[in-house]
């Protein structure tokens, strides 16, 4: 396993609009290993792939206290949403230091593959589906600070760059 570089806000490349996932072989799962041990060593409670400059569908999270139940989703799509929805407020390995509230739908349905390639919904609600949402922004090329007013986002890039060249 190796650990992952975790690109910072406001790199461009954070941008870049992840591809499906062709396949789900060894390359893939090798990608997901190294993606888990770079959120665990964070720590942080989920990872896309944009995140370490992989440009396919994968994310990783684990929001269990005892960081031991490792979620894979390949290709994940949301096959529904509730028209409720909430407020959280929401961090990110790619700025950190920074939090703040995004509104979300509450509950959803996601279809996704698992690392034998198999086909699998869950519903999520909660801290789950405030991550998966997140995570799956990510692989559209968005991070959540792109929610806030300009005025944060200009906050937030002066102290991310502030940040990168102490
Ligand atoms: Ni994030």
């Amino acid at each position: 396993m190796a650990l992952l570089n975790i690109l910072q806000y406001p790199d461009r490349r954070l941008h870049k609009v992840a591809k499906p996932v062709a396949q789900v072989d060894d390359r893939i799962r090798k990608l997901v290993r190294d993606m888990a041990e770079t959120m665990y060593e964070a720590p942080g409670v989920g990872l896309a792939a944009t995140q370490v400059d992989v440009h396919e569908r994968v994310i990783v999270l684990d929001i269990s206290e005892t960081h031991d139940e490792l979620r894979v989703f390949i290709n994940p799509e949301i096959v529904w949403s509730s028209d409720e929805r909430q407020l959280n407020e929401e961090g990110c390995l790619s700025v950190p230091g920074v939090y703040d509230k995004v509104e979300r739908p509450e509950h959803v349905r996601v279809r996704a593959l698992n690392e034998k390639g198999e086909t699998f919904e869950v519903d999520a609600e909660g801290l789950l589906a405030v991550c998966i949402q997140h995570e799956m922004d990510h692989l559209t090329g968005r991070v959540f600070v792109e929610y806030l007013s300009s005025l944060k986002q200009n906050r937030i890039k002066t102290k991310m760059r502030k940040q990168a060249a102490a």
